[in-house]
């Protein structure tokens, strides 16, 4: 019998996740190989039957915005299909089940969205999440945590600004908000729930404070002594193929009433990506 095993080990959480949890079973996605993949049912049953596990963290998403509007059989089997098989076999093994949901599952008409608002998602990529978090919410055993811009070891869009602030390039920024979190003190609270919150189920955002994109750039200039070179706001990009919510941020009051530690300011979460950059661990 295991104590936790991890999906998705090889993405930006997983990765943070399979650091900090050092005696999990940690999966990460090979796209030579059929094993280690969620949509594979049979081999989903394999490693339950193996582990029995007590914990089961599903971090592996298909989380390319744009790719989930062009391939959405596969967002769906992915984002939504696996997650329902994961679910039914945490039930058949009593396992408690983490899965890991988005702020783009709201339309971002309004902003600061609570954990009960109904989503209402603008995109394929937050449809097929919205059906992957009632999958994974019909087990009783589960704890959805809802997240916003994760950045962490993997190109994402607080180093673009950073990279193009350095180069001197002007950038053009999508106006509106949203909740950025460092992949690693997303990491941290969820094994604060999983350790210290054995009661918990049912939805929680776990994000940080609502920013714009703009001053996100600006924050970033300022932090790293850059040069804020007048950056283009836009409505939308014309290449992207799946439209963006305005304002998808999280409301992240209850959070803040279970972790105990600073997981959601944007001087603690650029302080992270700093720690990143020097150890040259960020791919540029
Ligand atoms: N990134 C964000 O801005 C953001 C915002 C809100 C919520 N979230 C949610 O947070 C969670 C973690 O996101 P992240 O930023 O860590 O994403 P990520 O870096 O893209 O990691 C996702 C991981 O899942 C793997 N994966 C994809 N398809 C898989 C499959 N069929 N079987 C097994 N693994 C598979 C990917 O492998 P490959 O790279 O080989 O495909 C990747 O390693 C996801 O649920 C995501 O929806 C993310």
């Amino acid at each position: 019998m295991a104590g936790t095993l991890i999906f998705g080990a090889g993405g930006q959480l997983g990765k943070e996740l399979s650091f900090m949890m050092k005696d999990a079973i940690c999966f990460e996605h090979s796209k030579e190989s059929m094993t280690t993949d969620v949509e594979n049912k049979e081999w989903l049953e394999k490693v339950f039957s193996k582990y029995q596990p007590e914990v089961v963290i599903n971090a592996a998403a298909y989380t390319d915005v744009d790719g989930c509007e062009i391939h959405r059989e596969r967002a769906f089997s992915t984002n939504a299909l696996a997650v329902k098989n994961i679910a039914n076999l945490c039930g058949k093994y009593s396992s408690r089940f983490f899965h890991v949901s988005t702020d783009y599952v709201f339309d971002g008409k309004t902003g600061s969205y609570h954990e009960n608002d109904v989503p209402s998602p603008i995109n394929y990529y937050g449809l097929s999440k919205i059906i992957g978090d009632a999958f994974a919410l019909s087990y009783d055993r589960t704890i959805v945590i809802r997240t916003s811009g994760v950045y962490g070891r993997k190109n994402n869009f607080p180093l673009f600004l950073y990279n193009s602030m350095k180069s001197g390039n002007r950038m053009k920024i999508i106006k509106g908000y949203y909740s950025p979190i460092h992949a690693r003190l997303l990491a941290k609270s969820m094994m604060e729930i999983i350790e210290k919150h054995s009661e918990l189920h049912g939805v929680i955002n776990i994000a940080g404070v609502r920013v714009s994109r703009m001053e996100l750039a600006r924050s970033i200039a300022s932090r790293f002594n850059l040069e804020f070179n007048d950056p283009e706001e836009v409505d939308f990009i014309p290449s992207l193929k799946a439209a963006r919510p305005y304002d998808s941020s999280l409301d992240i009051s209850y959070g803040k009433t279970i972790i105990g530690f600073d997981f959601y300011s944007l001087d603690r979460n650029l302080s992270c990506f700093a720690d990143d950059l020097n150890r040259k661990e960020n791919i540029t």
